[in-house]
């Protein structure tokens, strides 16, 4: 059986990776789960100086979903370079950095330095954090702005370069013509969606900034919805996400067209779930006598 995928020239050994900022910076997770299963690990959102994130609360709980308002807290890049970078040499598996920045310097610097890093082996760019200020979604939410940070980020990242695009992404058929254009490797598809949450009690809003990011099972035909809408405007290959919980889901996303999977919320509800996810996508080829994954991924056009 052939689990392997191609994402351009990223080459995964199967097609489920952790995604951002549900697993750390892989010593948080690697105790429930061994890293070398999955295809991919992304790490935790790096900026190039530590960022204190939004104060408390962050996190929310909704009936289908998690709300997050944690704001890019992150503890920079010297620190991640000192502590986490020695303990992922441990591993084989694919390791994607995901960075941010307030401006497109900042974007350019930590580009610079996790280029620079042997054991990196693509880099995601997030625009579309909803839960900062400056940054993060307001770089998705204005298209010109986002093709300016592309054709940077492009010059200085030579490792495979993923865009992780989010549910309001402005002028989103030029842009992704603008990405093919200039030679963005992969697309992420998708980040958290805006979402507000009231405290009855207190008679006041759950979170500072107000609206935070929702993410889980409720967001997934959503999410689903926007991996298709961005698989009719281009050919770059897909890593799709949002409320991926058990093996059918994940399927959903290769069956529309996704070439890989990340998995979010779940890991943080039970953080073994992609080897399980994994497993289930074996016996799931199995019984439809399918030998290669490939042949799966886009079957629903
Ligand atoms: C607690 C939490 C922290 C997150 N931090 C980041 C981050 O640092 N960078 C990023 O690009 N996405 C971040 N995300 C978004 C996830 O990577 C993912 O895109 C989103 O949660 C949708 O997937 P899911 O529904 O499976 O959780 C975060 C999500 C959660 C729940």
């Amino acid at each position: 059986m052939n689990l392997q995928v191609h994402l351009g020239n990223l080459t995964l050994s199967n097609p489920i990776i952790l995604a951002s900022g549900t697993a750390g910076y892989g010593r948080e997770i690697a105790p429930y789960l061994d890293l070398d299963r999955v295809g991919a690990f992304t790490l935790k959102g790096l900026s190039s100086t530590p960022w204190v994130g939004n104060p408390p609360p962050r996190i929310h709980e909704t009936y289908a979903g998690i709300m997050n308002s944690i704001g890019l807290e992150n503890k920079g890049f010297d620190r991640f370079f000192r502590e986490d970078l020695p303990f992922l040499e441990n591993f084989q598996t694919k390791i994607i950095a995901n960075i941010w920045g307030k401006t497109i310097e900042e974007y350019s610097d930590i580009a610079k330095k996790m280029n620079g890093l042997e054991r990196i082996d693509a880099i995601e760019v997030n625009v579309s954090c909803p839960n900062i200020e400056q940054g993060g979604e307001s770089f998705s939410s204005n298209g010109q702005v986002l093709c300016q940070l592309i054709q940077n980020l492009r010059q200085k990242i030579q490792k495979p370069l993923i865009v992780k695009l989010g549910p309001n992404t402005d002028d989103l058929n030029n842009v992704l013509q603008f990405m093919e254009k200039e030679g963005v490797d992969i697309l992420s598809v998708t980040n958290t969606f805006p979402a507000l949450a009231i405290d009855v009690e207190n008679q006041s809003y759950i979170f500072s900034r107000k609206t935070a990011g929702l993410s889980g099972p409720a967001i997934k035909p959503l999410a689903l919805k926007l991996v298709y809408d961005v698989i009719q405007r281009t050919r770059l290959p897909i890593i799709g996400m949002g409320g991926i919980m058990k093996t059918e889901d994940a399927l959903e996303y290769f069956l529309i067209g996704a070439q890989a999977v990340a998995l979010g919320s779940v890991n943080l509800i039970d953080p073994s779930a992609a080897v399980q996810i994994i497993e289930g996508i074996k016996t799931y080829l199995v019984q439809k006598n399918i030998f290669d994954i490939n042949d799966l991924i886009g079957k629903v056009r």
